[in-house]
């Protein structure tokens, strides 16, 4: 058993609480290998801006659950060597599906749990919910929940179609439950495809996707029901149409994949959302940079020749959301 504290990492409920007061959002990056935790620790510092770093059931099982732990706890001193005196560094499971997965998060020096239990029956949600909270604040580690469906994958939860969160839910669900932030679902859904064409419009310049606005008169609704609680937003890659450009033209196959604008992101991270959670654009760079460089260099076979470009490139996307679209620079100095 090792608290987060032991190994320099913080909780959500500080960095939650300045990010509704200042009208920023707090970077959630989804990562499962070094390449991913280099590029977003060196965005995070050179930029001081606090950092959620999420591991999904997904990651443990691909990376081994004990080595990518190690890893966080490196990601603090890589910190500190890049010039980050005090980092803000979050350790937080992503989509917890179970009690006992988040037990064993919070045992290892994760920081923060997210019990997803969204797809329950709503009582089931809160039962679920609460016992994973009266675990975890034994520990002081924050715990995330979710109310609302989005449509897609997460893990090994598949929802056909989103359900809007209700309102008129959040006030006895946060009371009952405990939880510390709730994720809330206003149309965003997970991966490169958020949208079908049917639900578009179609720019008559460039042919591309337009997708539809978020529900911010959910977001709304919930936030007059819940003032000043930390609302968190799933599914909120922008999926740039330059990498998917890369990707297929060099051998990938990604039609039609669309994701949520910038600037609906940039009006909510002014909101009680004060985390956006990102892993499809980090998987999109990388995958780009790796298509391109291999295309190029067709003799090589080094993995950190490419594996160094797909790194640069996910630092500079890292970068830009943290500077242009969330707003979070400068608040860890
Ligand atoms: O919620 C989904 C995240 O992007 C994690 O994805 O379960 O494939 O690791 P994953
Ligand atoms: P994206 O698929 O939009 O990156 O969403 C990631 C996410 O919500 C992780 O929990
Ligand atoms: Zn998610």
């Amino acid at each position: 058993m090792v608290n987060f504290k032991e190994i320099g990492l913080v909780n959500t409920r500080e960095m939650f609480a300045k990010a509704i007061k200042g009208g920023y959002a707090i970077p959630a990056f989804n990562f499962n290998n070094m390449e991913q935790l280099q590029a977003i620790v060196k965005a995070s510092a050179e930029t001081k801006s606090p950092v959620i770093l999420q591991v999904s059931k997904g990651a443990r099982n691909y990376a081994n659950a004990t080595l990518l732990r190690y890893l966080a706890e490196g990601a603090v001193e890589y910190a500190k060597e890049l010039g980050w005196a005090k980092p803000q560094i979050v350790l937080h499971l992503d989509h917890g599906d179970s009690y006992e997965l988040c037990k064993d998060c919070v045992d290892m020096g994760f920081s923060s749990v997210m019990i997803d239990g969204s797809s329950l029956p709503y009582e089931e949600n809160i039962a679920l919910t609460k016992k994973v909270v009266e675990y975890a604040h034994k520990y002081d580690v924050t715990v995330e929940a979710e109310l609302g469906v989005l449509a897609g994958v997460e893990d090994e939860v598949q929802s056909e179609e989103s359900h809007y969160t209700k309102p008129e839910e959040v006030i006895d669900f946060a009371t009952r439950t405990g939880c510390d932030s709730l994720a809330i679902s206003i149309g965003t859904s997970h991966g490169a495809y958020k949208f079908k064409p049917e639900q578009c419009t179609r720019d008559p310049k460039t042919g591309r996707l337009v997708p539809p606005p978020l529900a911010f008169d959910v977001l709304d609704a919930v936030m007059e029901k819940l003032p000043g609680f930390p609302i968190v937003l799933h599914g909120s890659s922008s999926v740039p149409q330059e990498y998917v450009d890369i990707i297929n033209a060099n051998g990938g196959k990604l039609p039609d994949a669309v994701g949520i604008p910038e600037e609906q992101l940039r009006l909510a991270a002014k909101s009680a959302v004060c985390k956006i959670n990102i892993d499809s654009d980090s998987r999109l760079a990388f995958t780009a940079a790796v298509r391109q460089t291999l295309a190029n260099k067709p003799a090589e076979f080094d993995p950190r020749k490419y594996c160094g470009p797909a790194r640069d490139l996910m630092e500079e996307l890292y970068r830009n959301k943290i500077v242009n679209v969330l707003g979070s620079n400068g608040k860890a100095e």
